[in-house]
């Protein structure tokens, strides 16, 4: 049986098969953020189903499918859709496409993704920059059998979200007008939605944002060296003292209406970087 590493470097080979120019940076979109690639001038695209050894996704909203091409004269590689734990896929599974990124050589990555707000100073629509996060899902992609050329056994996550990366952010949001906050994500297993008492919790562990990814495929991002920025687009904000009921629907349509801000501040993130 092939290894995972195997796996990998055969999909990648199978991308870097069709192309002429290797991506530098890899940008992993979300629920409802997959049009944050509509800048893009498509080199080649890749279905996910068709590249050897990808999982395939199956929640809506997440179309599963790399795009390859230039943004802001930059060579991006752009995965649009991701995998959670709650669909059932392990770690391993949820961050093939990381994998995949190590091995085409990408160093810099930008991670965006749909969470609750936590701060009560936060707003539905809100796009905040992740300065750092608690992996509460209980799971951690790098247990199991180690993998020295993939990195270090025990990565240090003293700065897993890159600090000159997230000034960077913010010195563009600045120039284009555009507000972002700034916080901490914690990483829940889902797919239930938070008790107040969680969010109470999580709250008061320090945690402004919430969500079901993002957490796992950072911590390979780390090991595998690379610059990591992470976005959050806050599609709800809890008030565990007033409970409302987030749906489904009310999250796609807030982070698709906040795509065109996120879609900017990646152009010109991408263009700086
Ligand atoms: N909780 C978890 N994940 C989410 C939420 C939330 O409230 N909103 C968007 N993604």
């Amino acid at each position: 049986m092939k290894s995972l590493k195997d796996k990998a470097i055969a999909a990648a080979g199978h991308i870097r098969s069709q192309l002429s120019n290797v991506p530098e940076i890899a940008i992993l979109t979300g629920t409802g953020l997959g049009e944050c690639a509509d800048g893009v001038l498509v080199h080649t695209q890749f279905a996910y189903q068709d590249i050897p050894h990808f999982p395939v996704s199956t929640v809506e909203g997440h179309p599963g499918q790399l795009v390859i091409g230039a943004l802001q004269g930059r060579q991006v590689a752009v995965f649009k859709g991701r995998f959670h734990l709650y669909e059932g896929y392990s770690p391993q599974e949820v961050t093939f496409s990381i994998r995949v990124m190590q091995e085409l050589g990408i160093k810099q990555f930008i991670v965006s993704n749909a969470a609750g707000g936590l701060n009560s100073q936060f707003s539905s629509g809100d796009i905040m920059i992740i300065q750092d996060h608690i992996n509460l899902t209980g799971r951690n992609p790098l247990v199991g059998p180690h993998e020295p050329n993939w990195g270090n056994r025990f990565p240090d996550m003293a700065h897993a979200y890159d600090p000159n990366l997230t000034k960077l952010a913010s010195t563009i949001g600045s120039q284009l007008n555009l507000p972002l906050q700034t916080g901490v994500y914690v990483g829940l297993l889902g797919p239930s939605l938070e008790t107040p008492a969680e969010i109470h919790f999580l709250q008061t562990i320090g945690a402004s944002a919430v969500g079901f990814s993002t957490i796992m495929e950072v911590i390979v991002a780390v090991q595998a060296g690379m610059k990591v920025i992470g976005i959050s687009t806050i599609t709800n904000v809890h008030t565990p003292e007033n409970p409302v009921p987030a749906t489904l629907e009310e999250i796609l349509d807030v982070a698709r209406r906040a795509a065109p801000a996120l879609q900017q501040l990646i152009a010109s993130l991408v263009k700086a970087m």
